[in-house]
């Protein structure tokens, strides 16, 4: 299992110290949640601010994108150095001129499900992707509970990647710790994103040891 921490749960007065904090502590990818208060009713950061702090970790930044319009700005976000990039299959966008606008720049692409939108709704895309997020919180803040509801469409996502023979991996997001990692990596999850259960914890290098050895 990977863990991407969540960034959304650091202390954005040190956002670059954060991210050098989550590389030593064993981060697999640096989760950046980027809200634009219409898709989501909550605020984050853009492009600008991810280009000052793209420099303190090597490791893949891995940008969920939970904006309208994600076609808009994908550009910015390349620019700013994602290496992967996830946007909602529910946004505003042309969802296959988003992909293509991600790949042409060498970036990955990924689609993102909501909780109550189908496993199918990815199927389409999934020859065209390297990721899907499926969301175990609605989107929007930190510290939510685990819907634990939502294993069984990891599992359909998951079935349908290995019948196409495909080359996808599946990232989970939202409440995930040590009570619940393990039954992501059973359905199927390669990474997890973890924010409260990873800044919350009082040593977060041991939190990402322990959620990575639970699930072997
Ligand atoms: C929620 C974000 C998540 C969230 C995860 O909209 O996409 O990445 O910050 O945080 P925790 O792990 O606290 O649920
Ligand atoms: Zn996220």
């Amino acid at each position: 299992m990977l863990i991407a921490p969540s960034l959304l749960s650091c202390d954005f007065s040190q956002f670059g110290k954060e991210i050098e904090r989550m590389d030593l502590a064993g981060a697999d990818y640096m989760h950046l949640d980027v809200m634009d208060g219409h898709f989501v009713p909550n605020i984050t950061f853009g492009a600008p601010i991810m280009k000052y702090v793209r420099d303190f970790s090597d490791k893949v930044f891995d940008v969920h994108l939970m904006i309208s319009d994600p076609l808009k700005y994908a550009d910015d976000f390349c620019d700013a150095g994602a290496d992967i990039i996830t946007f909602h299959v529910e946004c505003d966008s042309d969802i296959d001129k988003t992909i293509d606008k991600i790949i042409s720049r060498g970036v990955k692409a990924g689609l993102v499900i909501k909780p109550n939108t189908p496993a199918s709704a990815v199927f389409p895309y999934l020859d065209r992707i390297s990721m899907v997020l499926v969301m175990t919180v609605e989107p929007g803040f930190g510290g939510q509970s685990f819907m634990a509801d939502m294993l069984p469409k990891v599992r359909e996502i998951k079935a349908e990647i290995e019948k196409r023979n495909l080359d996808v991996i599946i990232e989970a997001d939202g409440g995930i710790g040590l009570s619940n990692i393990k039954d992501c990596a059973e359905a199927g999850v390669d990474v997890a994103v973890a924010g409260t259960s990873v800044f919350k914890a009082p040593d977060p290098k041991k939190a990402i040891e322990e959620m990575k050895k639970a699930c072997e």
